[in-house]
């Protein structure tokens, strides 16, 4: 069954039907003040920090689910009936009904008794607000009398809080109506002049600043007593819970049409409120402020577009992956319906990787944001595993520990985006820049926060030669210390080949020979430990136990093949030619299904503490045996790197959700976006997604398809077309922006190859560089196959 569609045209997905398996969100905001909107107007808004400044609430686990949200209610005054224009939380009856998710705002649409309704929700010029522009139209012939109900439920700011200390925070907030403006004040007597507020553009004919009042203490946003009975009750919040909700009396005469504007936001100086918003209160002028935020995202995706003969993939590669990288450059891990804000933070990890994303697209951006998980760096190269935005403040997270504090692999990434970030702009300076350690005391340039980093593995070894698993590696459930120390991560060893490799590579060009005679020797040794001592006949084992056991192996019960020890030991440049594609057919022996392939096969049945958390899963869940995404480009890539672009492509296509979207039923997340995990072959509900929006998925899916399926890559001097594609490709088109410079791409592929290419013309001439242009220049590049 299909819930939508993509409009192409409007770069919006159109969702037909209100009671999705699962609420199908969109983020509004551009990852300061922002929020979740979901297909029925569910979510919630916060302002840079989901944890540390919430403005409205939300019930995780409510049934019934998705609730509450940022409603609008209609109402007829002639008969009293009340309906939402995006179903929630009334569920009445709507002759017509559709939600538009586009980028940065979402559109509901709901028309009943002749009277069509419409509420865009967005973030205008980044400002510390939202804007909510209603539109009512009378398509009926005679005059109408309505009433419109705005609701907002605030949350008290700090949002552990909320839940953990009731008491407290309902005896000190307060929320109070002055002028058209209610304001949410979580501290009344601190000298902070901070708080949250809604503002209505409109006459206001009564108004709600307590919760309890509006709705009624034993009813829901179903079925609010000031709707019912039409009228507000004028409430102040002394205490308890406050609410953001105005009646406006409407009359519309046949055909007119109104719009207003509500204003949801955060304030850092409540005295400015009125000041700040006051133009945008104007619909036009919201309007504007819509208009420009299409143009910022037609900007964003403006550097890269392709046209291949998969639809899907266009779709995905010039609009939707780049969407969520975005999405999830802006919030990591912190915050979505499955991370619910209130304790993880952003991820050192996550963000490493996320940041090549947006690379091609905001590396100014980028650069801001790899300073600031530069500053999580302890000064032994290892680095926290979370962090908090808005406080600065990080740490390991609540994983018990045993003898290692530290996460294997946090800091290793962080060299793969600075290499990332400097072949994106040609910015070597930026490798000279001082940024301070975690202790705030120290301070390092960033190529001496990478090579700490190497050192940090370097220096911690286990028995063969591998890096010590310390909590976990990227795989957080894998929990192998037991205090012994011994504990080994093969997939840790093979991505500090890896970066070692990328070191090697920028030490050359910048002509640091000593270092890169240094790395070259860390290499060798690690290579030849890992294929000492990790393979295992058939593929690479994935770890050695505290007391020394191999996992992944074939001697192991359960947990014998493991995903990411193949795909890293080709990306780490690891494997030999006869092993690496050894490895990558054992993966699709025993790994692959039509979903997507499997972290682990056979899953684990039961718990086993030298292992941890992996065991705790239900076989074919998550990490224990599900497919989980992130790990799928990588098997894609390792596939290109090996020459198999058939391959890859098919396990590309299988996971991309739009190749999903007449069977969503099964799916249940959202067909816009990748999920973070889908169950597994070993689960009995195969097949569905799970965990939707914030997962290493996006940034590695947009990597393999833009950068190694159709090969566009960049360098320290140059820009590099190499695809991998499927042989049954004519060939594809791309423009891709890269240092200011616009290249119109050619790929042809007459002799219906995957790999290879015969001949490169850039500007007219035979070459066998692309060159870096000047800025403002547009130049053709025709790459012939063969
Ligand atoms: C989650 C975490 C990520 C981790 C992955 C696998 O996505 O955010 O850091 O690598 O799970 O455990």
């Amino acid at each position: 069954m299909r819930y939508g569609y993509f409009d192409k045209k409007e770069r919006e997905y159109v969702i037909t039907r209100p009671d999705t398996p699962t609420p199908w969100i969109n983020y509004i905001g551009m990852g300061k003040y922002g929020g979740i909107v979901s297909n029925t107007g569910g979510g919630y808004s916060f302002d840079r920090d989901p944890q540390n400044r919430r403005i409205t609430r939300y019930r995780y686990n409510n049934i019934p689910m998705d609730r509450p949200g940022r409603y609008i209610y209609i109402r007829d005054a002639a008969d009293g009936e009340y309906w939402n224009p995006g179903w929630q939380p009334v569920q009445g009856k709507l002759d017509s009904y559709c939600c538009r998710h586009g980028l940065g705002y979402t559109v509901l649409q709901g028309e009943n008794k002749g009277v069509a309704s419409e509420v865009t929700y967005f973030v205008p010029d980044d400002k510390n607000f939202e804007i909510w522009l209603v539109k009512l139209k009378n398509l009926t012939g005679a005059p109408r009398r309505l009433q419109v109900f705005s609701y907002a439920e605030f949350c008290f700011w700090d949002a552990i809080k909320d839940q953990q200390n009731i008491d407290w925070c309902q005896q000190i907030n307060q929320c109070k109506y002055e002028d058209k403006i209610i304001v949410y004040y979580p501290h009344e007597f601190e000298q902070s002049m901070e708080g949250a507020f809604v503002a209505s553009g409109e006459e206001v004919a009564s108004y709600d600043a307590s919760l309890e009042a509006f709705i009624g203490k034993y009813r829901s946003e179903s079925n609010p007593i000031a709707v019912e009975l039409g009228a507000c009750s004028n409430s102040t919040s002394y205490r308890m819970n406050g609410v953001g909700a105005f009646c406006v009396n409407v009359e519309l005469q046949q055909n007119e049409e109104r719009e207003m504007v509500f204003i949801l936001g955060s304030a850092q100086d409540r005295s400015k409120i009125r000041e700040e918003i006051r133009e945008y209160l104007r619909p036009e002028f919201a309007r504007e402020s819509l208009r420009r935020l299409k143009e910022y995202w037609s900007s964003y995706l403006d550097k890269l577009y392709v046209e291949t003969p998969d639809e899907d993939m266009n779709l995905f590669v010039n609009l939707w992956n780049q969407y969520q990288c975005k999405v999830t450059f802006n919030w990591s891990r912190f915050v979505s319906l499955y991370q619910t804000g209130l304790g993880r933070g952003m991820g050192f990890r996550d963000s490493a990787q996320d940041i090549m994303g947006v690379m091609h697209s905001i590396p100014d951006e980028a650069k801001g944001l790899i300073t600031n998980i530069l500053k999580c760096q302890y000064t032994d190269g290892r680095a926290y595993h979370l962090y908090f935005p808005l406080t600065g403040s990080g740490g390991e997270g609540d994983a018990p520990i045993k003898k290692f504090d530290w996460y294997s692999d946090d800091h290793l990434w962080i060299i793969m985006s600075v290499d990332d970030y400097i072949k994106e702009t040609g910015d070597f300076d930026f490798l000279d820049m001082e940024v301070p350690y975690n202790d705030k005391q120290t301070v390092g340039t960033v190529w001496e926060h990478m090579c700490r980093a190497i050192e940090f593995t370097g220096a911690n070894l286990g028995p063969n030669k591998l890096a010590l698993a310390g909590r976990a590696d990227w795989n957080d459930t894998l929990n192998l210390d037991m205090g012994n120390g011994v504990a080994e991560s093969v997939f840790t060893s093979m991505l500090y080949c890896n970066v070692l490799n990328t070191m090697i590579e920028l030490c050359s060009y910048l002509g640091r020979d000593e270092d890169s005679i240094k790395y070259t020797h860390m290499f060798s040794d690690m290579k030849e430990a890992i294929n000492s001592s990790c393979w295992d006949g058939e593929w690479y084992k994935r770890a050695f136990d505290d007391m020394g056991m191999p996992l992944g192996s074939e001697t192991c019960e359960y947990g014998k093949i493991y995903i990411n020890s193949q795909s890293w030991a080709v990306l780490g440049k690891v494997a030999t030619e006869e092993y690496a594609k050894k490895c990558l057919e054992a993966v699709e022996k025993y790994l692959n299904s039509e979903y997507g392939i499997a972290t682990v096969y056979p899953a684990y049945r039961q718990f086993d503490k030298s292992k941890g958390g992996i065991t705790t899963y239900p076989p074919g869940t998550k990490e224990n045996g599900g497919i989980f995404l992130h790990t799928n480009p990588w098997v894609m890539i390792a596939n290109i790197m090996i020459g198999n672009g058939d391959r890859a492509f098919k396990y590309y296509k299988q996971i991309l959700p739009a190749a999903r979207n007449d069977a969503a039923e099964l799916l249940e997340v959202e067909p816009y976006v990748y999920p973070q995990n889908i169950l597994g072959r070993e689960h009995p509900q195969f097949g569905t997604g799970r965990n939707s929006w914030l997962s290493g998925t996006a940034a590695w899916n947009m990597l393999a398809s833009s950068r190694y399926i159709l090969g566009i890559r960049q360098g320290y001097d140059c820009l590099t077309v190499d695809p991998c594609i499927p042989s049954e490709w004519e060939g594809f088109k791309a423009k891709r922006v890269f240092r200011g410079a616009v290249y119109n791409i050619e790929v042809k592929n007459p002799d219906r190859v995957s790999k290879g290419v015969r001949k490169l013309v850039v500007d007219g001439s035979e070459t066998d560089k692309i060159p870096v242009f000047g800025k403002g220049t547009t130049h053709s590049v025709t790459v012939i196959m063969g």
